[in-house]
């Protein structure tokens, strides 16, 4: 007999003797020898699919479906599960007990449903890793959502409608690694907000209405490589905010309200620092970013918005007459180095 069709006999046998190959109306099943998947689709479905649903499964996926109710007694019947993912369909609350049993499930994907306000427990009962609530309606966080020694290390609670930071409700989340709060109305960071989270990696805080942001807002984070601050209102920024960053990598400042920059802001470790869309005032006070921009050849090309005889210059592009500032004036010898070194 051909190998392969013997190979393909032998697993479909093998599936019939456990049940496998049941598989729910309107899903499709992916079985292989380590995990289940389940996976469906269809806008049709708007109950739980729990009929025939396979006993082992590990992964479920029920996306863009008009499903509003969900329990713990649905998902009850598949305790190895590991990733349940729940894009897209009509959900607006879930019950306390929800994750009850699910010893094994790590993943929890909830984009884009009706999330309003969830019951205290919600996110108790699992070992949970990952948790995604982006593009809910979520505007206040229950103290008691997570248990005090939560290992989650990626909160994603973009797009939602928090006005204030979740300091008390994220206090016990000491692992966490990246934590998405973009595309919220956050009009402050208060002192102290992201100390429980000596381990986070990348902060995403863009599409608020940040203003401002405390001297130590991230000084206790020192591994981290990426900070997401575009598309806010901030003006200034104390000059040694990202000093003592080891790790970092990236830093997004662009389409705010920044003038200048106070002199060492920008003397961290990396270039790659977005400055672009921020209403650069060019006179004297730019010469800082100027120095930044022409003698260390910073990865962004930032543009001044006045006064009027310099409006849509580049900033690397002026002289010390364009900045009014006197001509004759050399700069030091190792900086005349480093430019050459450049050139
Ligand atoms: C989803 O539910 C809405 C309201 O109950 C209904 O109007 C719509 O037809 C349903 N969609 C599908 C694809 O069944
Ligand atoms: C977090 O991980 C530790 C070590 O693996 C474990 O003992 C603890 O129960 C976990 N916490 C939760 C809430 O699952
Ligand atoms: C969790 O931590 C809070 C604050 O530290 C404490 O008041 C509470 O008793 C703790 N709960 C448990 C179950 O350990
Ligand atoms: C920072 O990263 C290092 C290397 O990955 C890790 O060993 C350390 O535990 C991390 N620090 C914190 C506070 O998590
Ligand atoms: C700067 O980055 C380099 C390369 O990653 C690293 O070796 C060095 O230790 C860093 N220095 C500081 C002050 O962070």
């Amino acid at each position: 007999m051909n190998g392969q069709l013997f190979r393909a006999l032998a697993v479909m046998v093998s599936l019939c003797a456990s049940g496998a190959l049941s598989c729910p109306k309107r899903c499709t099943c992916h079985v292989s020898r380590q995990t289940t998947e389940v996976v469906c689709p269809d806008a049709g479905l708007s109950h739980f699919p729990g009929e025939g649903l396979p006993s082992q499964t590990t992964s479920l996926t029920i996306q863009f479906t008009n499903l509003s109710v969900l329990t713990s007694k649905h998902l009850s019947g598949i305790p190895l599960l590991e990733e349940l993912h729940l894009p897209g369909n009509k959900l607006s609350s879930l019950p306390g007990d929800l994750l009850k049993g699910l010893r094994y499930l790590h993943t929890v994907d909830l984009t884009d449903n009706e999330l309003r306000e969830l019951p205290e427990h919600v996110f108790h009962h699992a070992p949970l890793l990952n948790l995604v609530l982006k593009d809910n309606h979520i505007s206040t966080i229950h103290p008691d959502w997570f248990p005090n020694s939560s290992n989650l290390t990626w909160l994603d609670l973009s797009g939602n409608l928090l006005m204030k930071f979740p300091v008390a409700q994220l206090q016990s989340l000491s692992n966490l690694k990246v934590l998405h709060l973009s595309q919220n109305k956050l009009e402050e960071l208060p002192v102290g907000s992201l100390d429980p989270h000596p381990a986070l990696e990348r902060i995403h805080l863009e599409q608020n209405k940040l203003k401002s942001l405390d001297v130590n807002a991230f000084s206790r984070l020192t591994n981290l490589t990426h900070i997401f601050l575009q598309k806010n209102r901030i003006d200034s920024l104390p000059p040694t905010l990202f000093h003592g960053l080891t790790s970092l990598e990236y830093v997004d400042l662009s389409d705010n309200r920044l003038h200048f920059l106070s002199p060492g802001t920008l003397d961290i470790n990396t270039s790659w620092v977005e400055l672009t869309l921020n209403p650069w005032h060019c006179d004297g006070k730019i010469e800082y970013l100027w120095r930044k921009l022409t003698l260390e050849s910073l990865q962004s090309e930032p543009k001044c918005a006045a006064p009027e005889k310099v409006k849509d210059r580049a900033i690397a592009t002026l002289n010390r007459e364009d900045m009014g500032l006197s001509e004759i004036q050399d700069p030091p010898e190792s900086q005349v180095a480093a430019f050459a070194n450049n050139q």
